[in-house]
């Protein structure tokens, strides 16, 4: 493990490598205690770097280098200097082209941090983004060396008779002693954090798909013998991706295979390994006895993001590690657009909107802010942040509204054509767009450059008499950690004038600010904008689609947002304008409680949910979303400081009483009329009745007899879906009824031996509010079927348990979060990379009342004072607190 010496890594000391490595030439030869790795390297010095420049290859873990040859002579220990985190060879051949051997030695069943080379369930099998290649050999582990890899592996047959790596299948045989070998050759130039091995004993499924231009690639995905049949759904959704990609981007998949393999001990969600792309289990494996819709939605765009990456991140790579957004964020962005046109459009953009504002927000509001394209790092592992990620997936969104569908896509073509093969940039990746559209993007480039959520406010007049309507727009950026001033932003709004029919109005002429195409383009603090030939005054409808991720103030009437509500013919929009609604009820819902009152709903309000519910023009998916009220933590970050996690609950559970109440009849008819009818699908349509309904019982089982109703429907159940749904609210608003009670026990006797349903038990049980649940979720730390060193297990419990429970482990006297740190420090011993993830439940920390306030403090300050952390919770730890 890498303690922390302070280093930090800067954007502005980036240099070109003096050497690279053109060629890579590594032979694995696996044994679970001993494993050796030869690795011979074609290295050459860069053209004016002098003779006597000393080569430097990063290092890191227990790895045991046991020798170094340079031209084929073995090197004597006095000719190079090794440390666990470097080699250093100073004397080299005078020739520019030279190679170096080395082989190492490696343990990969102590390997427990899953990075490099370890093994998961008996597979072997590796994980090197970001820097776990130097695990497994000395190497320049940095993005910009891109090298031709051909890999040997060779193992026992009867324990691994499957060995895989990138690219495609060249030889394979038989070895003495019961052992064989594989080699695989990969002809596009990569860096080491793509590069990939498995091997082991895995059961399989196959397919094929012919590209564009006529050429077959065989597909397989690997899975733990027996589960097999629960990969088609995965299957499906690669074969889906590979033919979207080519249709929307032109681009085709370049290997003559496609291999995927599930291991059930894996950090992340899944890896784009080039032709190897390795999955949590978790992303792969699915049948409606086993998976939810959402687990389904969920496999459709994991799949469909590491397929991408082929060209955005493995085709064209970053330069640096401070350019992780080049690939993430648009290819997260290529996996929205991928699922919005796989299921429904406006779905998927409120899905992508909630997610954003429920991680991405908080990060860019606390002590965790970072631009999306950083400038410093300590700690690489924690900058795949919802910054860089959904952020970064926002920004090129809006490149894309700015430039308009078709120049985008010119754009992303000429990026695909000038960098192929290439280590870009973020400023590479403006400049195509510049070149393609003609426009300055400079100013708008800030939204890669400063971190911080703008804050827009917008006021409104309409004059009668002159037929002008007239916006004031204000944008303001707030301070975050080391940028206390901020410049301003160019800020793509696009709006609608709503007039009393819901349709929008036509104006004659707009001023004050550039308008096209529905957008007002805000580029300086304050901008006075008058739309002429408007006879009534409009409600309106702004930041439509979500086109740019800030938060807006408008001040606008209750009358204008009910009415956007039910009008908005932009459906981001009018789901908005509803979400806002209750937005504004809860937090007054708050305000109530603490002020020792009743809180009261307006029946306007309670029975616009009704009328949403049943409204057949909407599609069911639409109104279950538009039914879901905003969560707990949403809430908080609403209302900002001074934070009491029971009064929001409260106050959120009186408005779902309320809404119960107020349309009982109307959703209990629902609720029966949209039951599963014949075979069961995972489609959007089938997911989003399904949804719906159990949103609807979700209202429901709040009123008498709703936990007979609920335990009727988890019996009635086909599905995990309904399943899964029925269990949670019994467990959340029936906690210790004898239904919860039952449901719990069935569904623990069902799965007791299917870890990832296991999973969702342990969810369910985790995040059952109030102030008991620190108490469940140490006991069932103690259940069999929890592991402290499984990633999946400890997300499940201790991970839903800090980052989704706000009653329960912001509990005032400071439990949950003792619980947590003990947790995140036994964890950080083995795994650091979880830990610090698991950490950042603690963002938010000031922003809580001052009782919780100290004693968070107090429970970051004990980990602070613990000796030894690992980098990466150091890292964390001392931003948050900072
Ligand atoms: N390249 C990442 C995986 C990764 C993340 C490796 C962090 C090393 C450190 C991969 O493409 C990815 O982004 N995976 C996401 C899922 C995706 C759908 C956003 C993940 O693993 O969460
Ligand atoms: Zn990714």
């Amino acid at each position: 493990m890498r303690t922390d010496i302070g280093q930090v890594f800067k954007l502005e000391d980036y240099r070109p490598s003096d050497y690279f490595i053109p060629e890579t030439k590594l032979t694995f030869r696996l044994s679970p205690e001993k494993t050796m790795v030869v690795a011979l390297l074609t290295l050459e010095r860069r053209d004016g770097v002098d003779v006597s420049a000393p080569l430097v290859l990063a290092g890191d873990g227990p790895m045991r280098l046991v020798r170094v040859e340079v031209d084929g002579k073995a090197l004597s220990p006095e000719d190079y200097e090794a440390t666990p985190d470097s080699l250093t060879l100073a004397k080299l051949p005078a020739a520019r082209r030279f190679t170096l051997l080395m082989e190492t030695q490696l343990a990969p069943s102590q390997n427990e941090t899953l990075m490099g080379l370890y093994r998961s369930s008996g597979v072997y099998c590796t994980q090197c983004e970001a820097e776990g290649f130097r695990r497994i050999v000395y190497f320049l582990d940095r993005p910009d060396i891109l090298s031709v890899y051909t890999v040997r592996i060779e193992a026992l047959k009867s324990e691994a008779p499957l060995l895989l790596s990138n690219g495609n299948p060249v030889e394979s045989g038989k070895l003495e002693g019961g052992r064989h070998y594989a080699v695989w050759h990969d002809p596009f130039p990569k860096p080491s954090y793509l590069f990939a091995l498995v091997a082991g004993d895995l059961g399989r499924i196959t397919d094929s798909f012919t590209t564009m231009s006529g050429k077959k690639v065989d597909l397989g995905i690997y899975v733990e013998h027996g589960k097999e049949k629960l990969a088609h759904y995965a299957m499906d959704a690669l074969k889906r991706s590979m033919k979207w990609d080519e249709e929307t981007f032109g681009c085709e998949y370049d290997l003559d295979v496609f291999n995927i393999v599930a291991v059930s001990d894996f950090n992340m969600g899944a890896m784009e390994n080039k032709g190897l792309n390795i999955f949590n289990d978790k992303y792969v494996l699915a049948d409606r006895e086993t998976a939810t819709d959402a687990d389904f939605a969920n496999i459709e765009a994991i799949i469909a993001h590491e397929y991408f990456h082929n060209w955005t991140g493995n085709r064209i790579t970053c330069r640096d590690w401070f350019q992780l957004c080049l690939k993430e964020g648009l290819t997260v962005f290529r996996d929205h657009e991928f699922s919005a046109d796989q299921r429904s459009r406006p779905v998927k953009r409120i899905a992508e909107v909630r997610t954003l504002r429920a991680h991405q927000f908080p990060e860019d509001q606390g002590p965790l802010a970072h631009p999306v394209r950083p400038r410093r790092y300590r700690e690489i592992n924690n900058f795949y942040t919802a910054t860089v990620y959904e952020k970064g997936s926002e920004v090129v969104r809006m490149i894309r509204t700015i430039l308009g569908a078709e120049t985008f896509r010119q754009g992303m073509d000429l990026y695909f054509l000038r960098h192929d093969g290439e280590a870009a940039t973020i400023e590479d990746f403006i400049r195509v767009f510049e070149d393609v559209s003609g426009r300055d993007l400079s100013q708008f480039a800030l939204w890669y450059h400063q971190a911080g959520t703008p804050n827009v406010t917008v006021g409104s007049s309409h004059n009668p008499a002159t037929q002008e309507f007239t916006l004031e727009i204000e944008q303001s950026v707030p301070p975050t950690p080391s940028e206390s001033r901020k410049r301003l932003m160019h800020i793509p709004l696009a709006f609608g004038l709503v007039g009393r029919n819901g349709k929008d109005l036509v104006y004659s002429n707009a001023e004050g600010a550039s308008v096209e195409n529905g957008v007002i383009h805000i580029r300086k603090r304050r901008h006075t904008v008058r739309f002429s030939g408007i006879t009534e005054r409009p409600a309106i409808s702004l930041n439509r689609g979500f086109s740019a991720p800030l938060t807006l103030a408008v001040e606008q009437s209750a009358d204008d947002k009910f009415f956007l509500a039910g009008n908005d013919s932009d459906e981001f929009s009018r789901w908005q304008a509803f979400n806002t609604l209750l937005t504004d009820a809860l937090i007054d819902a708050f305000r109530q409680i603490l002020g020792g009152k009743k809180p009261i709903f307006v029946a306007r309000l309670t029975s616009l949910a009704g009328k949403i519910a049943g409204d057949e023009t909407l599609e069911p998916a639409y109104r279950a979303l538009a039914l879901m009220l905003p969560s707990e933590a949403d809430i908080a970050r609403d209302i900002g400081k001074n934070i009491d996690p029971d009064a929001i609950f409260a106050g959120r559970e009186a408005l779902a009483v309320a809404i119960a109440k107020e349309n009982q009849a109307v959703f209990t008819h629902l609720y029966e009329t949209l039951q599963d009818r014949g075979e069961f699908s995972p489609n959007a349509k089938d997911a989003g009745r399904r949804a719906l309904r159990n949103m609807l019982l979700d209202y429901l089982c709040l009123l008498p007899g709703g936990a007979k109703l609920t335990l009727r429907h988890f019996h009635d159940a086909t599905n995990m879906t309904d399943r899964a749904a029925a269990l949670t609210m019994l467990a959340h608003r029936h906690h210790g009824s004898p239904e919860a009670i039952e449901a719990l026990g069935a569904f623990e006797t069902r799965y007791a031996s299917d870890p990832l349903v296991m999973d969702k038990w342990f969810q369910i049980q985790a995040s059952v509010p109030g102030p008991q649940t620190v108490e469940s979720v140490r006991a069932l730390t103690s259940h069999p079927a929890f592991s402290m060193t499984n990633p999946n297990r400890l997300r499940s419990l201790v991970g839903t348990f800090s980052a989704a429970n706000q009653t329960g482990f912001h509990r005032p006297d400071g439990e949950g979060y003792r619980l947590f740190v003990e947790t995140v420090l036994d964890v950080e011993k083995r795994n650091p990379q979880m830990a610090s993830r698991l950490a950042t439940a603690l963002r938010s920390w000031r922003s809580l009342e001052p009782v919780r306030q100290a004693k968070a403090r107090e429970a970051l300050l004990a980990m602070a004072n613990t000796e030894n952390l690992s980098a990466d919770l150091r890292d964390i730890i001392e931003r948050t607190l900072a």
